[in-house]
């Protein structure tokens, strides 16, 4: 299978989502490997309690070179072909991005390209807009803008707060990423 490297920052749902996609026999990827930025990431705890192998290391006090340097190494290490962004906060620089050029994607909570950066559901409510959703897509050094794999929609309702809307893409995004990062790495 091919081997798929998940980075997160927080409470890891989508990475939960791969993962549980992952031990279905027709599936073509494993995840070999979670890695987080916030050594108390929920999604970590949950990772190792399912038998994933897991890496946590803080960037606190170290050049970004640095600690890019030591994440690729535990990437390398675990043989990992393709890494998935889910919940990752942390912008990756622009060598790392080169290093792995095409072979990174990350689940974003809007219908791109509207909304890249953060606060999506607040800003497409304030919009008025009468749909919302998420995408997953390929990373380049321009934040969120590499070519969109693949994108789930949901309506916005009247009454709905940043929150009642995140978490009904949210769960579009749990079926929304399996599927993607399949077809992307049997592409
Ligand atoms: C998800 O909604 C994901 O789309 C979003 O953060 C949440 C992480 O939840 N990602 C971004 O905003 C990336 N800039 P999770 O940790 O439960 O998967």
């Amino acid at each position: 299978k091919h081997h798929v490297g998940i980075l997160i920052s927080g409470r890891g749902s989508n990475m939960a989502a791969l993962v549980e996609a992952s031990r279905s026999s027709d599936c073509p990827y494993e995840v070999v490997l979670v890695a987080s930025d916030k050594p108390a990431a929920p999604g970590l705890a949950w990772a190792a309690d399912n038998g994933i192998a897991t890496f946590a290391k803080s960037p606190k006090g170290m050049a970004k070179a640095e600690y890019e340097a030591a994440i690729d190494a535990a990437l390398r290490e675990a043989r990992v072909q393709t890494i998935a962004l889910a919940g990752y906060m942390r912008l990756l620089s622009d060598a790392f991005v080169a290093r792995w050029r095409g072979r990174i994607v990350n689940i974003h909570p809007s219908l791109l390209p509207k909304y890249k950066g953060l606060d999506t559901h607040a800003r497409a409510i304030a919009a008025g807009d009468t749909k919302a959703g998420a995408s997953v897509h390929i990373v380049t050094e321009e934040l969120d803008g590499g070519a969109v794999l693949g994108q789930a929609e949901v309506q916005i309702h009247r009454d709905d707060t940043p929150e009642t809307l995140a978490a009904r893409v949210l769960e579009e995004e749990h079926r929304l990423y399996p599927k993607v990062l399949a077809e992307f790495v049997t592409r």
